[in-house]
This record gives C-alpha cells, sequence and structure tokens, in this order.
C-alpha cells in the first residue's frame, strides 16, 4: 500500500534533494534538436548537446526514418529471440562490426543497457574487474550487478562479493599495481571509457593494452563519446590510440554522434557476443530497437564513410573554439575533443554564469559536486558539425561579456 509513511519517505527524499542543491529541473525544447534550439526563453545556440556530427535533426536521416517506418513499421513489440530480429537489425550489427573491425555486434536499446548487461554474463566470482574511478555511472552500474549476481554466502553466513578494484582516473602505473596484485585470479577485465564525459580526456589505450597483454587481462571500453568521430576513420578511441584489434570488447552508443536519437550496442570478441546474446538479460528481456533507429544507423554508417567532411567541420570548429575560448583568459581541460570544460572551480559561479549565458542565447550547462570533484566546478560545452563559424563567434562574444561581467576574465 502506499501508505502515508512511504509518501513521507519519499518527500524527504525529495527534500534532501533540493536542500542539497542536486534538485535537476528539466528544460522543455520545443523544436527539434540542433545548433539552434527554441526553449522557453526563446531559440538560443545550444552548446550542450552529445550532437557531434550534427545529425539529430539531418533531413536525409529523417527522409530514412520515414521510409523504414512505411517499409518495416513502427516497432517489433517484442525481444530479438522471439520474432524481433528483422533483417536491417542483422544488417546494422554486420555494419558495426565492419566499422569498428570487431568480430561481431549484439544491439541493445541504448548503451546503458549494453553496459548493465555485460559484465555478469561474461565474468563471475573468481574473476576481477579493474574500473577507472571517473568511468561513466552505467559502467559502474553493470560492475556493480556483476557483484550483485554473482555474490556467494559463506558457511560463516557472511556474504562475499566478486572484486571490483578502483583504479585512479587515467593512472597506469596504479592500473599495473592492481594487475600485478591481481595475478592469482582466473580473468581480469579493465573497464575504461574512451572518453570521460565529463573531462573530454582520452584513455591512454596504448599503455592499457600493453599492460593487458603482459598479465593477461581484458579491455572493455566504453566508447559513447568517440563513435563515429574520434580516430582518423572516426572508428573511435581504438583506433586514434592504434590499439584496434587488441580491445576485447567496446560499448557504444547511437544516441550521440551516430544519429542521436537512441539504441547502443556491444562489439568484440566472437564468443562474448554470442554468450551476451543467450545470457544478458536487458538484450533478452527487452523489445527489439526500433526499425527507424536501425535504418538510421546503417545510414550513418554509410554517412560516415562517405562523408569524412562531417568529421573535419567538428575537429575545426573543436580547435577554433578551443583556441579563441583559452585567448579570451577562460581555463579549459586541454585537449582536442568536443567536449570543451570551461573551469570555473566555484560552483555558484558556474551556476550564475550559465544562466547568464542562457539570458545571452547560449544554453549550456554547469556542473558541480558531486557530478565533478569538489571544487572543479564548470560549464562544460560541447562542439558540434552543425555549429557554424557565426554560431561559434556569437558563443564566444557572450562567454566573454558575461565572463568579464562575473570577473572570470579580466
Ligand atoms: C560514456 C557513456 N556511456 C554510456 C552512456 C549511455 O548511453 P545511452 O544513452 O545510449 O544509454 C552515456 C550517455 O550519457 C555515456 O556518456
Amino acid at each position: 500500500m502506499y501508505s502515508r509513511e512511504v509518501r513521507e519517505y519519499l518527500r524527504e527524499q525529495l527534500k534532501s534533494i533540493k536542500e542539497s542543491g542536486l534538485y535537476k529541473e528539466e528544460r522543455i525544447i520545443c523544436s527539434p534538436q540542433g545548433s539552434r534550439i527554441k526553449v522557453k526563453e526563446g531559440e538560443v545556440l545550444n552548446m550542450c548537446a552529445n550532437n557531434y556530427l550534427g545529425l539529430a535533426d539531418d533531413p536525409e536521416l529523417i527522409d530514412v526514418a520515414k521510409k523504414a517506418l512505411d517499409e518495416r513499421g513502427h516497432g517489433l513489440a517484442s525481444v530479438r529471440f522471439i520474432c524481433g530480429t528483422q533483417d536491417i537489425h542483422k544488417e546494422l550489427e554486420r555494419r558495426i562490426s565492419e566499422f569498428l573491425r570487431t568480430e561481431d555486434t549484439i544491439l541493445y536499446s541504448s548503451c546503458a543497457a549494453a553496459n548493465e548487461g555485460l559484465f555478469e554474463v561474461l565474468l563471475d566470482t573468481q574473476d576481477v574487474v579493474i574500473s577507472d574511478a571517473l568511468n561513466h555511472a552505467t559502467v559502474i552500474d553493470g560492475v556493480r550487478l556483476w557483484g550483485m549476481v554473482h555474490k556467494k554466502k559463506l558457511d560463516s553466513g557472511a556474504v562475499e562479493f566478486p572484486e571490483n578494484r578502483v583504479m585512479k582516473h587515467l593512472d597506469m602505473a596504479d592500473l599495473e599495481k592492481h594487475l600485478k596484485e591481481t595475478q592469482g585470479r582466473r580473468f581480469r577485465m579493465i573497464a575504461t571509457d574512451g572518453v570521460f564525459s565529463m573531462d573530454g580526456d582520452v584513455a591512454n589505450l596504448k599503455r592499457i593494452c600493453d599492460l593487458a597483454e603482459k598479465y593477461n587481462a581484458m579491455v572493455m571500453v566504453d566508447d559513447s563519446h568517440a563513435t563515429g568521430f574520434v580516430g582518423p576513420g572516426g572508428r573511435g578511441t581504438p583506433e586514434y590510440c592504434g590499439v584496434e584489434g587488441r580491445v576485447d570488447v567496446i560499448t557504444s552508443t547511437l544516441g550521440k554522434a551516430l544519429g542521436g536519437a537512441t539504441g547502443g550496442f556491444t562489439s568484440g570478441r566472437k564468443e562474448m557476443i554470442e554468450l551476451l546474446r543467450q545470457r544478458s538479460r536487458p538484450y533478452l528481456f527487452s523489445n527489439s530497437v526500433a526499425p527507424s533507429i536501425v535504418a538510421t544507423g546503417i545510414k550513418v554508417l554509410d554517412m560516415i564513410d562517405k562523408a569524412p567532411e562531417l568529421r573535419k567541420t567538428l575537429e575545426e570548429n573543436t580547435a577554433y573554439f578551443r583556441k579563441e575560448v583559452t585567448r579570451l583568459g577562460f581555463v579549459i581541460r586541454p585537449g582536442s575533443h568536443p567536449i570543451v570544460p570551461i573551469m570555473l572551480y566555484d560552483a555558484k559561479k558556474a551556476a550564475r554564469m550559465a544562466e547568464r549565458l542562457l539570458a545571452e542565447g547560449i544554453y549550456v550547462i554547469a556542473f558541480s559536486y558531486p557530478v565533478v570533484p569538489k571544487d572543479q566546478a564548470r560549464i562544460r560545452t560541447q562542439v558540434s558539425a552543425a555549429h557554424s563559424r557565426e554560431d561559434l563567434a556569437f558563443a564566444l562574444e557572450k562567454f566573454a561579456k558575461v565572463g568579464r561581467e562575473l570577473g572570470v576574465i579580466a
């Protein structure tokens, strides 16, 4: 029963979220996702979407989606293994494997589902996961789930969980220490984001793969912020770091550069993917990806192969924005990724800056603790291939104006 006690408990929870300043308000967009969007305050320049290649409102993709609706229907009303696999689902899986140069691929409703359904299938209680401290929440959840599923009740009554080790962010010496200390275990898996979403940092996959080979561990990469545009062919961080074929398993999303709608996948060693099809619960017990999404996924891969100019525009836009925003006097996290965190350090200042920028027509979001470490508050901007030079110049002009007003820059 939804008793008074339950209601009060939930209200207390909500109150405490509000009091700690962590309550998330959602901004309503009344237009397609794009470089310019309509919100209550009017039309604003969007600098906080993962719309890296600018395909979220691409007319060609929308036509492909419409055609797929006509030819393959709205949905499958089934999971894959009952009656939810169409020819195009198999085609997209094959195309992703070809694109990433992996052995096989399995589609999920999202990358979150892919991450949550991965570890508990491939590993059990005898194994160890070594996970970067700043991995995405859904990688952490996948690892937690493995821990819960494979926990063992001992004769003493105590419960033993599989061992999850958290390595210091990007710290290769710490990774090596964990690998050395766990050599007695059956299997080890190193789990890392390819690009870390709060900083735009790229994992050192070359060193990770070297260490994995030295200590006989597997490598898992969540490449959601890289697939489609990082690396010379847009194949993601394994290509960027020159370790294609050495990463055992990659998870990623169709919800960012690859069209921006929804959907995800796991791609990697043949036996891993085959076992996931048999055992991975978010795949087995969840609806097939909708045909319109699958068809657009195939189309996006064609576009990426045939239209390198999209990646080039993104790269040039990113280099321009990074250079100019630094020239204005802002401190950014160094790098070359279109995630450009503008460091304000102070949470209140970051929130105030985002608010003022919105009033000036720039939509950005401030991130503060606990999403980022204490005193590391920032505005995370994200550059897109859909931004024109005028868009970025407009953003820079407004950043300069508001930055001076708030005393962030001179
Ligand atoms: C690194 C990373 N992994 C996974 C996800 C989840 O992707 P999806 O939206 O497909 O569930 C995100 C999305 O924010 C992400 O940034």
